[in-house]
């Protein structure tokens, strides 16, 4: 049986947005339905062959959401470390991977910008972190570069980190309408902070740290695997 041991804690809290209720119903038939093809033009089958591929042994998800992509992870997962500032999320993704057997999960309350507090240097075999980015504050995806770093940090040399986020502008992306007014939208309210984020950025920030990395732009989403060095 899993293991499902209480949170380590930050302090910071999620917005409201995040609530079971939403990350249940809503978010799989919006987001990943009709988003993700429509409005960001990122493939959900890159995204389930990523998280099918590149997970080793213990691994660590970056903003889990309800877990769905995580229904994908290979057996060769035994501990699986989940990073949210949302409780709800925690739970969900723990129980999306509740019947494997053998798979220990650990939660990590907290802020991706802060201190990955309970995750040492060189722990962890790969990381993801999808759809994450673009919420966060900054004016630029450099100011986001703590969640790079600690991404570098956890990381054994040879360990894989890989993601996507929401892009607005540079070389490679394509804004559609239907993107453009739910960028707008989701910004006034507060759940995107992706108005300075540009593939230039992104390959800048991810290559600073993983000189390797492949970085490509699917519709007006940026995304990376990167091996540590
Ligand atoms: C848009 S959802 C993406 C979920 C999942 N990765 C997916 O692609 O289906 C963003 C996730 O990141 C988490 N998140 C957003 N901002 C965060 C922050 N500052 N610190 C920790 N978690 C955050 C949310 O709680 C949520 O689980």
């Amino acid at each position: 049986m899993p293991e499902h041991p209480s949170p380590t804690t930050s302090g910071h809290t999620a917005p409201g947005i995040y609530t079971r209720l939403v990350m249940r119903t809503l978010y799989p038939l919006w987001v990943h339905g009709l988003c993700h093809r429509l409005a960001w033009g990122v493939s959900n089958r890159w995204l389930r062959r990523a998280y099918r591929l590149w997970p080793g042994h213990t691994h660590l998800s970056v903003g889990p959401g309800n877990g769905t992509f995580l229904r994908h992870l290979p057996a060769g997962v035994r501990e699986l470390h989940l990073l949210d500032f949302s409780p709800h999320c925690l739970h969900l993704a723990a129980r999306a991977v509740h019947h494997r057997r053998g798979i220990a999960v650990r939660p990590h309350l907290q802020d991706v910008l802060d201190t990955w507090k309970g995750l040492d240097e060189g722990s962890v075999d790969s990381v993801d972190c999808v759809m994450v980015a673009h919420c966060l504050p900054g004016a630029s995806l450099a100011e986001k570069r703590a969640l790079f770093c600690e991404a570098y940090r956890v990381l054994r040399p040879g360990g894989r980190f890989f993601g996507a986020t929401v892009l607005t502008g540079g070389p490679g992306v394509g804004v559609n309408a239907f993107a453009r007014w739910l960028i707008g939208a989701y910004t006034r309210r507060g759940w995107f902070s992706n108005q300075g984020d540009t593939s230039t950025g992104l390959v800048e920030t991810v290559r600073g740290l993983f000189p390797d990395a492949d970085v490509q732009v699917q519709g007006c989403t940026g995304v990376w695997t990167a091996v540590k060095r």
